[in-house]
């Protein structure tokens, strides 16, 4: 019997109509569409992170240093890199958010370096310690490492999500909960939370890399799929710089064209 393997193949591909209509609205690095809902379909989600893993491949150098935020779709991305470069050094793009510690960019740079044969740097800032401990620990020299690489990195990865997911996601205190919807936050990203016009209201207090690093960087590979992040990706669009190199879903695309 002869079995057709062709819905399977054809199953994810990528939506490079979506993707050309959307350059020409957003003056973004690139776009990237996988078609689907990652809401729905897991293999959506890792092949937006397969498609990002290739490109960020493509930009790496010898010696490159890249911030790496956390989350679930950054946490897929050792499993699509290889070792094809020296000296490679991922470095976690800020401290303590919350997450669980699978989720922490601690937990995805050693991940990260493990795949490529490269090195990473840990970074011991909870997110939940005083203003004063927290300028403290500013000036411990392994701190103070991850900082100074963080302004010297080239590139970035990073997810982006819903701001109250995010937030219920992270436990964070009922006040912090009142004053998102208070404020109309709708996205998140690296700890930064913003209202759909992309004017940041809220954002965790803690160590590593700003909103205003990211235009200094060669790239940012921003990566977000799911009908649930559709207002995030819209809101996170009006702040992000045009280094953005942008991977997301066809759900997400035709929410941008609307
Ligand atoms: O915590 C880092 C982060 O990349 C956030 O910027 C973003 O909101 C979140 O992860 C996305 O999480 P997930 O990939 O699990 O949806």
């Amino acid at each position: 019997t002869l079995i057709n393997v062709e819905p399977f193949l054809t199953l994810i591909e990528n939506r490079d109509d979506l993707a050309l209509q959307l350059k020409e609205k957003y003056s973004l690095k690139d776009i990237f569409v996988v078609r689907g809902d990652a809401d729905h379909n897991s293999l959506v989600k890792e092949e937006l992170v397969r498609l990002m893993a290739g490109e960020l491949t493509a930009n790496l150098l010898n010696g490159t240093i890249v911030s790496v935020a956390g989350g679930s779709t950054m946490a897929l991305v050792s499993k699509f890199l290889k070792p094809k470069h020296d000296n490679l050094l991922f470095i976690p793009a800020r401290g303590g958010l919350g997450e669980d510690v699978a989720l922490q960019a601690n937990s995805i740079v050693s991940r990260l370096a493990e795949a490529t044969s490269g090195e990473h740097r840990m970074l011991y800032a909870p997110d939940s310690i005083s203003k004063a401990s927290l300028e403290l620990l500013k000036e411990e020299p392994m701190v103070r490492e991850i900082i100074d690489l963080n302004k010297r990195s080239s590139l970035v990865i990073h997810g982006i999500g819903d701001a109250l997911q995010m937030a219920s996601r992270r436990n964070v205190t009922p006040d912090v909960i009142s004053k998102l919807e208070n404020d109309n936050a709708v996205g998140e990203v690296f700890g930064f939370y913003f209202d759909a016009d992309g004017n940041v209201v809220h954002k965790v207090d803690t160590i590593g890399l700003q909103l205003a690093d990211l235009k200094n960087k060669d790239s940012i590979f921003a990566v977000a799929g799911g009908d649930g992040k559709k207002e995030a990706v819209k809101a996170y669009l009006k702040l992000a710089p045009e280094n953005t190199i942008l991977f997301i879903d066809e759900v997400i695309a035709e929410h941008l064209l609307g």
